[in-house]
């Protein structure tokens, strides 16, 4: 047993997606999150950036004596969990290969997409880590930028995101995948739209469902439960407060988020 805190980070607040889903999976443990709210986007950064911050957020997680690490940003799970893991002695659980498991469990006619930001498409993560699961499979990706915006925005049952998603997955449609992965922490915000666009038929992957049961799987292996009985506590820490932070945070967790304290991330 083990009841320190498990630790979460992502760019932003878009990594509360992951946390909600920990809550749902893991109803005793306890929760520190780091958003990087100052410094999002990472999804558009270099690889050297995306490393430095994320070590940095790591370093920071590991002030709060947390017991591992899960990585809710895909960006950084696409291009630095092998660094992340070399330089932390503690487990690291990334969104990659969850979501790739859950999207080739579900696919039947083996025609999968994937959606992200341009560092998490530009990886080809995901592709590799569905090949290395079914080499059979064909998968067709897209980066779609705009709906990071378009959902902190608080945009995402308008009309700008439903044409934005047209443009977008004009072409992955075409291909007709059975199995869409949902590769950034901001899309499952934006389910409707893209369920809809996409049509009947279309399986939409949260890898953040499957990167919950990961989590609890390394915990009890390593029986490293936590042995409290209670609900779990949460608390939040950002490196920068935005103007909508309540309602963005909210809408993300799907529930009221509790006032988060700030950190300076750069001094880590
Ligand atoms: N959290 C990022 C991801 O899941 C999206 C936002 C960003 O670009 O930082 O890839």
């Amino acid at each position: 047993m083990d009841n320190r805190p498990i630790g979460v980070f992502d760019s932003g607040l878009g990594g509360l997606t992951v946390v909600k889903e920990l809550m749902a999976e893991l109803p005793n443990e306890d929760i520190v999150y780091f958003g990087d709210t100052a410094r999002i986007p990472y999804g558009t950064r270099s690889k050297e950036i995306v490393a430095k911050y994320s070590s940095q957020c790591v370093r920071f997680l590991k002030t709060q004596n947390v017991k591992m690490v899960v990585v809710a940003c895909n960006t950084v799970s696409s291009c630095c969990l092998k660094l992340l893991r070399t330089k932390f002695h503690i487990p690291i659980v990334g969104v990659i290969e969850p979501g790739a498991q859950a999207a080739v469990s579900a696919t039947i006619n083996k025609k999968i997409g994937v959606i992200g930001t341009e560092g998490t498409i530009s990886s080809a993560a995901y592709e590799k880590a569905i090949l290395k699961r079914a080499p059979d499979i064909s998968i067709y990706t897209k980066a779609c930028s705009l709906f990071v915006s378009i959902v902190e925005e608080g945009w995402a049952e308008t009309d700008v995101a439903y044409l934005t998603a047209k443009k977008y997955l004009e072409n992955i449609k075409l291909e007709k995948i059975d199995t869409l992965v949902l590769g950034c922490t901001h899309f499952p915000l934006l389910t409707n739209v893209i369920g809809k666009t996409m049509g009947e038929g279309v399986t939409l992957i949260d890898p953040a469902e499957g990167t919950a049961l990961m989590t609890k799987q390394i915990l009890t292996e390593n029986n490293m439960l936590n042995s409290n009985k209670n609900t779990g506590t949460y608390r939040f820490f950002v490196s920068d407060f935005g103007q909508r932070f309540e309602q963005i945070g909210s809408n993300f967790l799907g529930q009221d988020i509790e006032c988060p304290k700030k950190i300076d991330i750069e001094t880590y």
